[in-house]
């Protein structure tokens, strides 16, 4: 199974890029599946209605979220009409909507994908490896599901990387985002799962983190705020991660970093060339 993680889409500059490119990406690379993070899309705070249409209507078969899940006020009430929108799965119980959905990839195949928030310099959630394990518990890799994706939303590497291990050979991928930056630590976990610590983001890559710099650096330099924060302009670049999987196991035989547009180094899977 051929599966293209992207990560945060930022705003104006990332829609654009996502949209225009990921139609040609699915059909060029023969995608099964493509899972996008949303949580920054609309203005760079949540997601609406329509952009989640936009971004599925795009080749998306799931958008997870993060902390920003509900910036925008009418996902608390379209998220439980949107079967694919996916929110951290460690809110407290009564939270609308799903941390875990199971969608059918393009190939007809059953897969679970998760979002789960990390607790570190983040807001103080459930255990997520506890939820993880409930999760995993009842989706077999190989038997009950052919594939599982966890996108784990957290700020810290060290974070990433244990919920990473303490996914491996349970999931065909573990991957990061929250933090907006591509790191280049894609690889295939000793158990079989492929893991890359910060899938990056979609958007303008000339401001901080997607952002617009001129705030982020009043905001740092005289440490008062004297601003909104505002999505960079400038063309979007797009970032994630390409995994390919065995259809018996379910798990990653081949990891490669997706990094598309004019503000990263571009990188494709040479496998799927
Ligand atoms: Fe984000
Ligand atoms: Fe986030």
């Amino acid at each position: 199974m051929r599966i293209l993680f992207l990560g945060d889409v930022v705003g104006r500059p990332g829609r654009e890029c996502v949209v225009s490119r990921l139609p040609d990406l699915v059909s060029d690379w023969k995608l099964d599946l493509v899972v996008v993070n949303g949580e920054n899309a609309a203005g760079g705070f949540g997601i609406t209605e329509a952009i989640y249409g936009e971004i599925i209507a795009a080749g998306a078969d799931a958008i997870t979220l993060g902390n920003h899940a509900f910036d925008q006020r009418e996902a608390l009430v379209f998220i439980e009409r949107a079967p694919a929108l996916v929110r951290p799965m460690n809110y407290p119980p009564g939270t609308p909507g799903r941390g875990a959905a199971l969608v059918e990839a393009k190939n007809g195949a059953r897969v679970l994908v998760m979002n789960v928030m990390g607790r570190v310099f983040m807001d103080p959630l459930d255990d997520p490896f506890a939820a993880l394990d409930r999760a995993l518990d009842g989706a077999a890799l190989g038997e009950m599901v052919d594939a599982v994706v966890v996108d784990v939303h957290a700020e810290t590497t060290s974070e990433k990387q244990a919920i990473g291990h303490h996914c491996d050979g349970r999931a065909s991928l573990v991957v990061g985002t929250h933090t907006h930056v591509p790191t280049a630590d894609y690889r295939i976990l000793s158990g079989g799962t492929a893991y890359m610590t910060d899938a990056g983001m979609c958007g303008a890559y000339d401001g901080v983190i997607g952002m617009d710099k001129e705030e982020p650096l009043r905001r740092f330099t005289r440490k008062l705020a004297s601003g909104r924060f505002e999505p960079a302009t400038g063309p979007g670049t797009l970032s994630g991660v390409a995994v390919e999987t065995d259809d018996r196991t379910g798990l990653a035989v081949r990891v490669a970093a997706v990094r598309l547009g004019a503000g990263l180094e571009e990188a494709r899977p040479a496998f799927w060339a």
